[in-house]
Protein backbone atom coordinates (compact mmCIF):
# COMPACT_ATOMS: atom_id res chain seq x y z
CA UNK A 1 0.00 0.00 0.00
CA UNK A 2 1.82 3.16 -0.99
CA UNK A 3 0.37 6.54 -1.02
CA UNK A 4 1.34 9.94 -1.85
CA UNK A 5 1.91 12.48 1.22
CA UNK A 6 1.10 15.86 -0.40
CA UNK A 7 1.84 17.73 3.33
CA UNK A 8 4.67 17.38 5.03
CA UNK A 9 5.69 18.87 8.46
CA UNK A 10 8.67 19.90 6.77
CA UNK A 11 7.15 22.07 4.01
CA UNK A 12 4.17 23.32 6.29
CA UNK A 13 3.62 27.32 5.98
CA UNK A 14 5.24 29.23 9.09
CA UNK A 15 1.73 29.87 10.63
CA UNK A 16 0.86 26.56 10.64
CA UNK A 17 4.05 25.27 11.83
CA UNK A 18 3.80 28.38 15.20
CA UNK A 19 0.12 26.64 15.58
CA UNK A 20 0.82 23.78 15.78
CA UNK A 21 3.95 24.25 17.76
CA UNK A 22 2.33 25.91 19.86
CA UNK A 23 -0.26 23.10 20.48
CA UNK A 24 2.55 20.73 21.02
CA UNK A 25 4.46 22.73 23.30
CA UNK A 26 1.33 23.47 25.75
CA UNK A 27 0.39 20.07 25.77
CA UNK A 28 3.94 18.78 26.47
CA UNK A 29 3.91 21.30 29.56
CA UNK A 30 0.67 20.18 30.24
CA UNK A 31 1.86 16.68 30.56
CA UNK A 32 4.67 17.88 33.05
CA UNK A 33 2.42 19.44 35.24
CA UNK A 34 -0.03 16.20 35.35
CA UNK A 35 3.20 14.13 36.21
CA UNK A 36 4.26 16.40 39.13
CA UNK A 37 0.65 16.46 39.88
CA UNK A 38 0.42 12.62 40.15
CA UNK A 39 3.62 12.81 41.80
CA UNK A 40 2.47 15.18 44.99
CA UNK A 41 -1.00 13.40 45.05
CA UNK A 42 -0.56 10.00 44.52
CA UNK A 43 2.91 9.94 44.97
CA UNK A 44 2.52 10.31 49.31
CA UNK A 45 -0.30 8.16 49.93
CA UNK A 46 2.08 5.55 51.16
CA UNK A 47 3.88 8.32 53.79
CA UNK A 48 6.97 8.16 50.91
CA UNK A 49 8.17 9.88 48.59
CA UNK A 50 7.98 9.06 44.96
CA UNK A 51 5.29 6.96 43.40
CA UNK A 52 5.37 3.08 43.87
CA UNK A 53 2.69 0.39 43.92
CA UNK A 54 1.62 1.02 47.19
CA UNK A 55 0.71 4.60 46.48
CA UNK A 56 -1.31 3.27 43.88
CA UNK A 57 -3.00 0.95 46.34
CA UNK A 58 -3.41 3.16 48.62
CA UNK A 59 -5.35 5.52 46.60
CA UNK A 60 -7.27 3.19 45.06
CA UNK A 61 -7.94 0.40 47.18
CA UNK A 62 -7.36 2.13 50.31
CA UNK A 63 -5.49 1.01 53.06
CA UNK A 64 -7.98 -1.89 54.31
CA UNK A 65 -5.83 -3.78 56.39
CA UNK A 66 -4.78 -0.77 58.14
CA UNK A 67 -7.85 -0.41 59.75
CA UNK A 68 -10.07 2.94 60.56
CA UNK A 69 -8.86 5.94 61.14
CA UNK A 70 -10.34 6.02 64.67
CA UNK A 71 -8.24 2.98 65.39
CA UNK A 72 -5.04 4.12 63.45
CA UNK A 73 -5.23 7.79 65.66
CA UNK A 74 -5.76 5.50 68.39
CA UNK A 75 -2.30 3.37 67.99
CA UNK A 76 -0.70 6.75 67.10
CA UNK A 77 -0.66 10.37 67.74
CA UNK A 78 -3.91 10.23 69.83
CA UNK A 79 -2.01 7.28 72.31
CA UNK A 80 -1.62 9.48 75.44
CA UNK A 81 -5.05 11.02 75.18
CA UNK A 82 -7.12 8.33 77.14
CA UNK A 83 -5.91 5.71 79.53
CA UNK A 84 -5.06 2.43 77.96
CA UNK A 85 -8.44 0.80 79.05
CA UNK A 86 -10.43 3.43 77.53
CA UNK A 87 -8.21 3.26 73.87
CA UNK A 88 -8.44 -0.60 73.85
CA UNK A 89 -12.46 -0.58 74.62
CA UNK A 90 -12.81 2.19 72.17
CA UNK A 91 -10.95 0.21 69.59
CA UNK A 92 -12.72 -3.14 70.64
CA UNK A 93 -15.96 -0.84 70.07
CA UNK A 94 -14.54 -0.28 66.51
CA UNK A 95 -13.76 -2.79 65.37
CA UNK A 96 -16.74 -5.07 66.77
CA UNK A 97 -18.86 -3.24 63.91
CA UNK A 98 -19.33 -0.18 65.98
CA UNK A 99 -22.84 -0.46 67.42
CA UNK A 100 -25.15 2.52 68.78
CA UNK A 101 -26.12 0.74 72.20
CA UNK A 102 -22.47 0.68 73.10
CA UNK A 103 -21.44 4.39 72.21
CA UNK A 104 -24.89 5.24 74.09
CA UNK A 105 -24.05 3.42 77.40
CA UNK A 106 -20.05 3.62 77.39
CA UNK A 107 -18.03 5.21 74.47
CA UNK A 108 -19.72 8.30 73.79
CA UNK A 109 -18.99 9.28 77.69
CA UNK A 110 -15.37 8.37 77.33
CA UNK A 111 -15.47 10.51 73.98
CA UNK A 112 -17.05 13.51 76.25
CA UNK A 113 -13.96 13.27 79.26
CA UNK A 114 -11.01 12.78 76.82
CA UNK A 115 -11.49 13.50 73.42
CA UNK A 116 -14.03 16.18 73.49
CA UNK A 117 -11.51 18.89 75.47
CA UNK A 118 -9.89 19.10 72.44
CA UNK A 119 -12.26 17.67 69.71
CA UNK A 120 -15.24 19.66 70.67
CA UNK A 121 -13.59 22.86 71.42
CA UNK A 122 -10.62 23.16 68.94
CA UNK A 123 -11.29 24.68 65.21
CA UNK A 124 -10.07 22.19 62.11
CA UNK A 125 -10.27 18.98 64.14
CA UNK A 126 -13.28 16.86 63.66
CA UNK A 127 -15.90 16.90 66.44
CA UNK A 128 -15.87 13.36 67.56
CA UNK A 129 -18.54 14.06 69.84
CA UNK A 130 -20.86 14.34 67.08
CA UNK A 131 -21.84 10.23 66.30
CA UNK A 132 -22.04 11.10 62.34
CA UNK A 133 -18.65 12.32 62.68
CA UNK A 134 -17.12 9.54 64.47
CA UNK A 135 -18.90 7.22 62.00
CA UNK A 136 -16.48 9.36 59.54
CA UNK A 137 -13.72 8.13 61.47
CA UNK A 138 -14.52 4.16 61.87
CA UNK A 139 -15.23 3.93 58.53
CA UNK A 140 -12.31 1.47 56.62
CA UNK A 141 -10.39 3.29 54.19
CA UNK A 142 -11.47 2.07 50.78
CA UNK A 143 -9.49 4.27 48.21
CA UNK A 144 -11.54 6.26 45.49
CA UNK A 145 -15.16 5.95 45.90
CA UNK A 146 -17.40 4.62 42.84
CA UNK A 147 -18.72 8.38 42.24
CA UNK A 148 -15.11 9.68 42.33
CA UNK A 149 -13.98 7.27 39.93
CA UNK A 150 -17.14 7.95 37.45
CA UNK A 151 -16.47 11.43 37.23
CA UNK A 152 -12.29 11.20 37.11
CA UNK A 153 -12.95 8.67 34.53
CA UNK A 154 -15.13 10.40 31.78
CA UNK A 155 -13.39 13.34 32.52
CA UNK A 156 -10.21 11.81 31.93
CA UNK A 157 -11.61 9.32 28.71
CA UNK A 158 -12.93 12.70 26.94
CA UNK A 159 -9.90 15.09 27.87
CA UNK A 160 -6.73 12.65 26.88
CA UNK A 161 -8.76 11.80 24.08
CA UNK A 162 -8.57 15.07 22.89
CA UNK A 163 -4.74 15.51 23.56
CA UNK A 164 -4.15 12.23 21.37
CA UNK A 165 -6.67 12.98 18.77
CA UNK A 166 -4.94 16.42 18.04
CA UNK A 167 -0.97 15.53 18.64
CA UNK A 168 -1.88 11.67 16.56
CA UNK A 169 -3.28 13.74 13.73
CA UNK A 170 -0.14 16.38 13.59
CA UNK A 171 1.92 13.03 13.63
CA UNK A 172 0.73 11.68 10.73
CA UNK A 173 2.16 14.42 8.58
CA UNK A 174 5.95 13.16 9.52
CA UNK A 175 7.73 12.02 7.08
CA UNK A 176 10.49 9.07 6.97
CA UNK A 177 8.14 7.07 9.15
CA UNK A 178 6.52 3.69 8.18
CA UNK A 179 2.67 4.42 8.08
CA UNK A 180 2.63 1.12 10.10
CA UNK A 181 4.55 2.75 12.27
CA UNK A 182 2.65 5.99 12.71
CA UNK A 183 -0.57 3.77 12.69
CA UNK A 184 0.72 2.51 15.89
CA UNK A 185 2.08 5.00 17.76
CA UNK A 186 -0.65 7.59 16.79
CA UNK A 187 -3.46 5.09 18.01
CA UNK A 188 -1.76 3.19 21.03
CA UNK A 189 -2.18 6.05 23.52
CA UNK A 190 -6.16 5.44 23.00
CA UNK A 191 -5.48 1.80 24.44
CA UNK A 192 -3.26 2.63 26.92
CA UNK A 193 -5.92 5.06 27.78
CA UNK A 194 -8.28 2.52 27.90
CA UNK A 195 -5.80 0.67 30.49
CA UNK A 196 -5.48 3.09 32.62
CA UNK A 197 -9.34 4.00 33.24
CA UNK A 198 -10.00 0.13 33.58
CA UNK A 199 -6.90 -0.34 35.81
CA UNK A 200 -8.11 2.14 38.22
CA UNK A 201 -11.66 0.08 38.54
CA UNK A 202 -9.51 -3.27 38.87
CA UNK A 203 -7.13 -2.07 41.18
CA UNK A 204 -10.08 -1.04 43.85
CA UNK A 205 -11.26 -4.04 43.14
CA UNK A 206 -8.20 -5.99 43.63
CA UNK A 207 -4.79 -4.64 44.49
CA UNK A 208 -3.08 -6.63 42.53
CA UNK A 209 -3.97 -4.22 39.46
CA UNK A 210 -2.08 -1.38 40.24
CA UNK A 211 0.90 -2.54 38.14
CA UNK A 212 -1.57 -1.29 35.42
CA UNK A 213 -1.96 2.01 36.55
CA UNK A 214 1.89 2.86 36.02
CA UNK A 215 1.60 0.98 32.70
CA UNK A 216 -1.25 2.58 31.13
CA UNK A 217 0.43 6.13 32.44
CA UNK A 218 4.01 5.55 31.30
CA UNK A 219 3.10 3.78 27.95
CA UNK A 220 0.52 7.19 27.06
CA UNK A 221 3.47 9.64 28.27
CA UNK A 222 6.34 8.04 25.85
CA UNK A 223 4.28 7.98 23.01
CA UNK A 224 3.31 11.37 23.45
CA UNK A 225 6.66 12.19 24.37
CA UNK A 226 7.62 10.72 20.70
CA UNK A 227 5.01 12.13 18.79
CA UNK A 228 5.51 15.56 20.01
CA UNK A 229 9.49 15.21 19.68
CA UNK A 230 8.97 13.86 16.03
CA UNK A 231 6.72 16.80 14.69
CA UNK A 232 8.55 19.83 16.38
CA UNK A 233 12.29 17.84 15.16
CA UNK A 234 10.39 17.76 11.43
CA UNK A 235 9.05 21.38 11.67
CA UNK A 236 12.05 23.17 12.42
CA UNK A 237 15.44 21.06 12.41
CA UNK A 238 15.00 19.23 9.44
CA UNK A 239 13.73 21.92 6.75
CA UNK A 240 17.21 23.57 7.92
CA UNK A 241 19.32 20.12 7.12
CA UNK A 242 17.51 20.15 4.44
CA UNK A 243 18.34 23.98 3.55
CA UNK A 244 21.99 22.52 3.95
CA UNK A 245 24.51 24.68 1.15
CA UNK A 246 24.66 21.03 -1.37
CA UNK A 247 20.83 21.64 -1.47
CA UNK A 248 19.78 24.88 -3.70
CA UNK A 249 18.27 27.58 -1.21
CA UNK A 250 14.97 26.79 -0.26
CA UNK A 251 12.48 29.76 -1.51
C1 LIG B 1 -4.92 17.44 73.48
C2 LIG B 1 -5.93 17.56 72.46
C3 LIG B 1 -6.57 16.28 71.93
C4 LIG B 1 -7.17 15.28 72.65
C5 LIG B 1 -7.37 15.18 74.14
C6 LIG B 1 -7.61 14.32 71.67
N1 LIG B 1 -7.28 14.71 70.40
FE1 LIG B 1 -7.61 13.69 68.69
N2 LIG B 1 -6.70 15.13 67.61
C7 LIG B 1 -6.11 16.26 68.16
C8 LIG B 1 -5.44 17.00 67.09
C9 LIG B 1 -4.66 18.30 67.27
C10 LIG B 1 -5.64 16.26 65.91
C11 LIG B 1 -5.12 16.57 64.51
C12 LIG B 1 -3.69 16.11 64.37
C13 LIG B 1 -3.54 14.61 64.23
O1 LIG B 1 -4.24 14.01 63.40
O2 LIG B 1 -2.72 14.02 64.95
C14 LIG B 1 -6.44 15.10 66.27
C15 LIG B 1 -6.85 14.14 65.38
C16 LIG B 1 -7.64 13.06 65.71
C17 LIG B 1 -8.19 12.14 64.75
C18 LIG B 1 -8.01 12.23 63.23
C19 LIG B 1 -8.96 13.24 62.66
C20 LIG B 1 -8.79 13.41 61.15
O3 LIG B 1 -9.81 13.65 60.48
O4 LIG B 1 -7.66 13.31 60.68
C21 LIG B 1 -8.90 11.22 65.44
C22 LIG B 1 -9.68 10.05 64.86
C23 LIG B 1 -8.78 11.56 66.82
N3 LIG B 1 -8.01 12.69 66.94
C24 LIG B 1 -9.35 10.83 67.86
C25 LIG B 1 -9.25 11.20 69.20
C26 LIG B 1 -9.86 10.43 70.26
C27 LIG B 1 -10.67 9.18 70.05
C28 LIG B 1 -9.57 11.08 71.40
C29 LIG B 1 -9.97 10.71 72.82
C30 LIG B 1 -9.50 9.44 73.25
C31 LIG B 1 -8.77 12.25 71.07
N4 LIG B 1 -8.60 12.27 69.71
C32 LIG B 1 -8.27 13.15 71.97
C33 LIG B 1 -6.14 16.67 69.48
C34 LIG B 1 -6.63 15.91 70.51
Amino acid sequence: MKEIQRFTLADLTLPMKTLFSGYLMVIGLGLLFAGAQIMMTHGMADGKVGLSVDDIIYSYHGNREGGSKLVSKLNGSMKDNAPPEVRLAMIKWAESGASQEEWDEKISMDVDQYCAPCHANMPGIPNITDKPVMDEMIKLDEGQSPSTLTRVSHIHLFGISFIFFFVGWIFTYATGISQMKKAIISSVPFLFLIVDVLSWWLTKWNPNFAWLVIIGGFGYSLSAAIMIFTALYQMWILPRRKAHPVDPPMQ
